[in-house]
């Protein structure tokens, strides 16, 4: 694997490998948002792994766009200590640690978010969306883009290396993406410029609170698959605007949970053809931008990963379910043992973190 082990820099970060934790929902909050003690172990242990960057999973910018149970808060003040423990932790163990920031938009839980019905772009429903949603207006896209800005300069306060700005798996940025699920007829609907224009404004803010020198990253959806919605001609369309106006990097992902069969989290990898579901998307946008891509989605096994990087498929590659499995998987590879990550892409990880019981492997879990 040798693309995979080189070093590479993205902006003032030295990266020790072309591997990033893709961002994961740990489920290791409690209500007000705060980190657990187990949500730092949790990073250290992957940073020990020799992660070359390690994302924590999506954080809420604000109360009422929360979406799911135990989800990390980055929407006050007061949540910045407990993240600066996390932060000094992961760097302690040479480390370096983004966070996402996302607003739940028709994702939204309305039960946890304290709320009546999901607001998103418009009051769409579709399966994995709220049941009862409405049209967000003007004033409150713009109160969304605010808090996206003090959120990511929490992230900077905390300590930590790099924000990345959601806009996948159909939350609320990918929703305006969408012609599908943004059938707005003012200034934030419509045309790609229009229905862009809350990505774009999201990254101005973000990027306006954490300074020109700060590397920040956005999760896209490169295609929604579903009948009308965003695809990846527009998604390129977007992130080659959004890296003119200065983003580091880009993390391509796709599907949504209307769709689960083609959705980000396919089930049962188990040959290296189902693997990279998303390089063809990868190597499309890498084509057209000039800031690097990290592809995401079923990545399982070093030749396949070796394929994608040396045939400049994409710069890194990310991985979310075989790191929970096995944190340390890096430094196995790395030590000669190439055999694919052990991860069976059973998704009962999922189960385990909508129960309260925090992000671990079900499937190691009942083997010990
Ligand atoms: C338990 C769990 C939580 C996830 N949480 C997030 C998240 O917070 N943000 C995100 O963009 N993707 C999230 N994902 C998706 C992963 O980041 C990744 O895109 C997907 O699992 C495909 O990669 P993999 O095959 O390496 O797991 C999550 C996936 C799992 C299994």
């Amino acid at each position: 694997m040798m693309r995979a082990f080189e070093k590479t820099e993205i902006k003032n970060l030295e990266l020790k490998n072309r591997f990033l934790r893709s961002a994961t929902w740990e489920g290791l909050a409690d209500e007000q948002g705060r980190v657990s003690k187990r949500f730092i172990e949790l990073h250290g242990l992957l940073a020990q792994g020799d992660i070359g960057l390690i994302i924590a999973g999506f954080a809420f910018v604000r109360a009422d766009g929360r979406a799911v149970p135990y989800q990390t808060g980055l929407h006050r003040d007061d949540l910045i200590p407990g993240l600066s423990a996390l932060t000094a932790a992961v760097h302690k163990d040479h480390g370096i640690i983004a966070v996402q920031i996302a607003h739940g938009g028709l994702r939204t839980n309305p039960e946890l978010a304290g709320v009546e019905a999901a607001a998103g772009p418009s009051a769409v429903t579709l399966p994995g969306l709220a049941e009862k949603t409405r049209e967000l207006t003007i004033p409150e896209i713009t109160a969304i883009i605010e808090d996206f800005g003090r959120s990511a300069a929490r992230t900077r306060t905390a300590g930590f290396d790099a924000v990345q700005i959601h806009a996948a798996h159909g939350y609320l940025l990918n929703q305006f993406l969408s012609p599908l699920i943004n059938r707005r007829g003012d200034r934030y609907g419509g045309a790609l410029p229009n229905r862009a224009r809350a990505v774009y404004e999201t990254y101005e803010a973000v990027r306006g609170a954490v300074g020109p020198d700060f590397p920040v990253f956005i999760k896209i959806n490169t295609e929604d698959f579903i009948e009308g919605g965003l695809q990846p001609d527009d998604s390129v369309t977007v992130v080659r605007n959004l890296v003119e106006m200065g983003l580091d990097l880009v993390e391509v992902s796709g599907g949504g949970p209307w769709n689960p069969k083609l959705g980000p989290e396919r089930r049962k990898i188990d040959r290296p053809d189902k693997e990279a579901y998303f390089r063809g998307h990868a190597r499309a946008m890498k084509e057209k931008i000039k800031a690097p891509v990290s592809l995401v989605g079923g990545l399982r096994s070093p030749a396949v990963i070796e394929d994608v990087l040396s045939s400049r498929q994409a710069d890194y590659v990310s991985l979310s379910r075989p790191f929970i499995r096995e944190p340390h998987l890096i430094q196995r590879w790395a030590g000669g043992d190439l055999t694919p990550a052990a991860c069976i892409s059973c998704n009962q990880c999922f189960d385990l973190v909508r129960e309260g019981k925090g992000l671990s492997c079900a499937v190691k879990e009942k083997e010990e």
